[in-house]
């Protein structure tokens, strides 16, 4: 195949993850004589800093040309510590999601064997889980309507019909490839958009006969996940839970630099790991390039690669097995390695095999 894939590594540790990622995209390429191209553009602080737009009209022609994104994080503290600033790095997320019209995406939460241990949950309790969280993205309070003052402010919760139609589609045809179990996560029992929400998923469960669909409020829905993660398969929910509760699954798999995620929709699919632009870290060499490394296993399988898409993760297996590890997974007296040499030791795995 010939992939063309816009390249945004964006800010902190961004343009560290974002290198090894390409070059275990690169790896796979040639191994399975794929013709790819790559194009760098600018997004969040860096984009801010270079032209003063987080998500610079010239990127988005470059993500629109293209057959994927791959993308890294933004945000930067400067901005953080600023409530007064006119224009944010996450911004620039939230516009090219909007601008692609990528409104599902698609955030894995599983183990690793021998990280089990790693988690802040009993290894008895994570053992085994495995599902996935199909997140709202380009609806909710992230976009419907604001208002902000210095004595008051409202961000509305708006989502219309085709929109909750959509995104619940995708939630459909994924539980009927996996365990056949869609779990609806809102709170209907307090807001009138979650009413929609499951008032449509009610409609349409009927067409999936063979789907155990079950409705639970977002709350319950926080504890159950680290309670008894098992339950889950596929979950679908609102934008704003959607972020809450990923960064909460992230705890299940035991760092938050695991976590890939695709977003999809009507434009070009991004590829991204689920976490940010760490800043404390930029430069250091000790982020942990998997997330990002896994999103490019989720790039090849978005277009049917599957095998390309099964050596990275055999790869990924394989440096955790052999404790190729950066700091905050290591074992106790394990070596530590850096965010490059994980990334080399993969693309190393992938060449020899
Ligand atoms: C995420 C991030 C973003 C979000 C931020 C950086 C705007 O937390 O992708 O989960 O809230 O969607
Ligand atoms: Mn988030």
């Amino acid at each position: 195949m010939n992939f063309k894939i816009a390249v945004l590594a964006g800010d902190g540790i961004g343009p560290e993850i974002s290198a090894q990622g390409v070059d275990v995209i690169k790896a796979i390429a040639k191994k399975f004589g794929h013709e790819v191209s790559f194009q760098s553009a600018l997004c969040g602080a860096a984009a801010i800093d270079a032209v003063g737009d987080p998500f610079p009209d010239e990127t988005f022609k470059i993500c629109q040309e293209a057959d994927a994104v791959f993308f890294s994080a933004v945000g930067d503290p400067k901005f953080d510590n600023n409530p007064s600033a006119k224009v944010r790095p996450e911004q620039g997320l939230l516009a090219m999601r909007k601008k692609l019209g990528l409104f599902a995406n698609i955030r894995p939460v599983e183990t690793f064997k021998c990280l089990l241990h790693k988690s802040p949950l009993k290894d008895e309790l994570i053992e085994g889980a495995d599902f996935i969280c199909i997140r709202e993205l380009t609806g909710g309070m992230y976009f419907g309507e604001k208002y902000e003052s210095d004595e008051k402010a409202y961000d509305t919760n708006f989502y219309t019909r085709p929109e909750i139609e959509r995104i619940l589609k995708v939630a459909f045809e994924y539980a009927m490839k996996r365990r056949k179990h869609l779990t609806v996560v809102d709170k209907a029992n307090v807001l009138a958009s979650s009413r929609l929400w499951r008032k449509v998923a009610q409609e349409m469960a009927p067409q999936y006969p063979e789907v155990t669909t079950d409705y639970m409020y977002v709350d319950n829905a926080s504890m159950r996940m680290i309670a008894e993660p098992r339950f889950f398969d596929v979950m679908v929910t609102e934008n704003t839970f959607g972020d809450i509760l990923t960064d909460e699954g992230s705890c299940i798999s035991g760092s938050m630099g695991l976590l890939p995620s695709a977003s999809t929709g009507t434009g070009t699919p991004v590829f991204e790991p689920i976490h940010g632009s760490w800043p404390q870290a930029k430069g250091l060499n000790i982020a942990n390039p998997l997330a990002q490394i896994l999103s490019a296993a989720m790039l090849f399988e978005y277009f049917d690669c599957k095998a390309e898409g099964a050596l990275i993760r055999e790869a990924v297996n394989a440096s955790l097995d052999a404790n190729v590890r950066t700091p905050e997974i290591q074992v106790e007296g394990g070596e530590k390695y850096g965010t490059r040499e994980v990334g080399e030791w993969i693309v190393k795995y992938i060449e020899e095999k």
